[in-house]
């Protein structure tokens, strides 16, 4: 059914029987303030075409805060008047600020004594009334009435120059910041088009029932709005953390560069470790710094793929049999152990998803009759370490990981692909620095100055993959591989100024700020 205010609106436009009826003059009838009447009825019976609304622009006078208590109080001047006129003799100013106070008696003096209502002797400094004025012969306060006569009459020009506040008065009043103009938009309401449809319930939709019935000749139905505004989708936010992983995606697409499934967070120690001819006694591997899984402990080794895990074996050894298999390296001479290559654990680098990949590109090379395909592939994923907690550092992070496979290829190369790809960050001014990966020789830490910081800092490491690791893969001898990784975490964390980890990884993370963090642009 109707509301009790959209009843009331249809009734008098009804009984003005096609005259426009003033919504001022129902908001009054009804007593309910103006905005109320537009946004309860005005606005859904207009938007049900029921009614018509014209807008009427008016110019309303409204009282300041100070005019109002002027229009209560009397004006300055009428108040230092009346002060005087009920003392006897004339009157020192600080008793005046006493009485009136301090603001009331400067404006009130300012004014009465222009009017010629209140007279100083300057050698005393007492006020007392002007000339022809007495208790009995008081002005009249015309100011108070003035701003009286605007309240009382809702503020219309019209009405208040009709009792004689005339357009010179409202002018003085507004230059005495007591009263100012303000335009009100009213409406003009006539019957609309649907107005005989108001009182009708409005169905929304067309149902089966309607149709089943033929109730649907007689229904009143409510039209579309298609002015409405879309609710605001409250739909999902990219985490900071996946934004700047988009970015980087990008740059490696752009780059010709395709991605790796890195969809394994449990890894063996073989493809995280062994493949990368890391010994078993590597101090990373130890619980410190790798978390292993109790269930299921063990991985099963890919056995099936040529002699493959007994080839990495035969690399770790040494003797004759690695140097067969490795061309020459003499190995870590140690017995390798298949149990604790089958220890299962949450993988500690993405390596692990480029050393699968580089042993599927291998057997791929088998299947097509030796014929390497060259690849340039990434990653960026999650990584898991055992390690000490603070404001930088997570037990769990993300790596970005590139790797190029060809045949031939240089350190000139790994040196140019790694400007390239930071180039496309803005940064072009990089730096080498000689590191040590169990995994590649040679290995270069990538430094890069950040105009922003103005210093240099560490952006990456980086190498070439050893014939250790390759040759038992079963890639051609002439096959290099160059291979460069990053974390996610810190460009994120230098981008979006973010000081503590914790603010941006976790269950402290401020999900209002993730809401409202910019989309990503990596430059630097
Ligand atoms: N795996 C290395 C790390 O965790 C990064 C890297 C990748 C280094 C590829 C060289 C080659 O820091």
């Amino acid at each position: 059914g109707l509301a009790p205010l959209e009843s009331a609106v249809l009734d008098a436009v009804t009984a003005a029987g096609g005259e426009a009826v003033a919504s001022t003059d129902v908001a009054a009838s009804q007593g309910v303030p103006h905005s109320v009447l537009v946004d309860t009825a005005l606005k859904t019976l207009s938007a049900r075409e029921a009614l018509t609304l014209t807008p009427v622009s008016h110019e309303a006078w409204v009282l300041t805060a100070e005019g109002a208590t002027y229009a209560a109080a009397g004006s300055p001047e009428a108040q230092l008047v009346r002060h005087l006129a009920a003392a006897t003799g004339g009157q020192s100013l600080p008793n005046v600020d006493a009485a009136l106070g301090a603001g009331v008696r400067k404006i009130g003096m300012q004014q009465a004594m222009r009017l010629g209502w209140v007279v100083m002797d300057r050698p005393t400094k007492t006020l007392a009334l002007g000339a022809g004025l007495s208790a009995d012969a008081l002005p009249t306060d015309d100011v108070a009435a003035a701003l009286n006569t605007l309240r009382d009459g809702g503020g219309d020009a019209a009405a208040a120059a009709a009792t004689g506040v005339d357009e010179a008065t409202r002018k003085a009043l507004q230059k005495r910041k007591l009263a100012t103009p303000k335009t009100t938009k009213t409406f003009a309401i006539t019957p609309g088009a649907r107005i005989a449809d108001a009182r009708r319930p409005q169905a929304t939709e067309l149902s089966r029932e309607m149709l089943d019935s033929g109730s649907w000749r007689g229904a009143a139905f409510k039209p579309y709005n298609f002015a409405a505004k879309g609710k605001d989708v409250a739909g999902g936010h990219l985490h900071t953390l996946l934004k700047v992983r988009e970015q980087f995606r990008l740059i490696f697409l752009e780059m010709g560069f395709s991605e790796m499934d890195s969809a394994r967070y449990v890894e063996s120690s073989f493809w995280n470790f062994d493949a990368l001819f890391q010994p078993q006694q590597h101090p990373a591997r130890d619980e410190h710094d790798t978390f292993f899984l109790s269930s299921p402990a063990t991985a099963t080794l890919p056995e099936g793929a040529g002699d493959y895990v007994a080839r990495v074996k035969a690399a770790h050894c040494g003797g004759e049999a690695g140097a067969a298999v490795t061309g020459g390296s003499r190995g870590y001479r140690y017995a390798w152990s298949a149990a604790e290559a089958r220890k299962n654990i949450l993988r500690t680098h993405t390596t692990a998803v480029t050393a699968r990949m580089l042993q599927r590109l291998a057997a791929d090379t088998a299947s097509a009759g030796g014929v390497f395909t060259p690849a340039k592939m990434f990653s960026i994923d999650r990584v898991f370490r055992n390690e000490t907690l603070d404001a930088t550092h997570l037990a769990e992070f993300h790596q970005i990981e590139g790797m190029v496979a060809d045949h031939n290829l240089s350190l000139g190369h790994l040196k140019g692909v790694i400007h390239t790809f930071f180039k496309k960050m803005g940064m072009d001014r990089l730096r080498f620095k000689p590191t040590h990966n169990p995994y590649t020789e040679p290995s270069l830490e990538v430094h890069a100055f950040h105009a922003g910081l103005n210093k240099w800092v560490e952006v990456g490491n980086s190498g070439m993959f050893r014939p250790e690791m390759l040759l038992p893969m079963g890639l051609p001898p002439d096959v290099r591989v160059i291979a460069w990784g990053l974390s996610l975490e810190r460009p994120t964390m230098i981008k979006y100024g973010v000081q503590n980890i914790r603010d941006l990884f976790g269950h402290k993370i401020d999900l209002e700020a993730i809401q409202r963090n910019p989309i990503c642009r990596i430059t630097f």
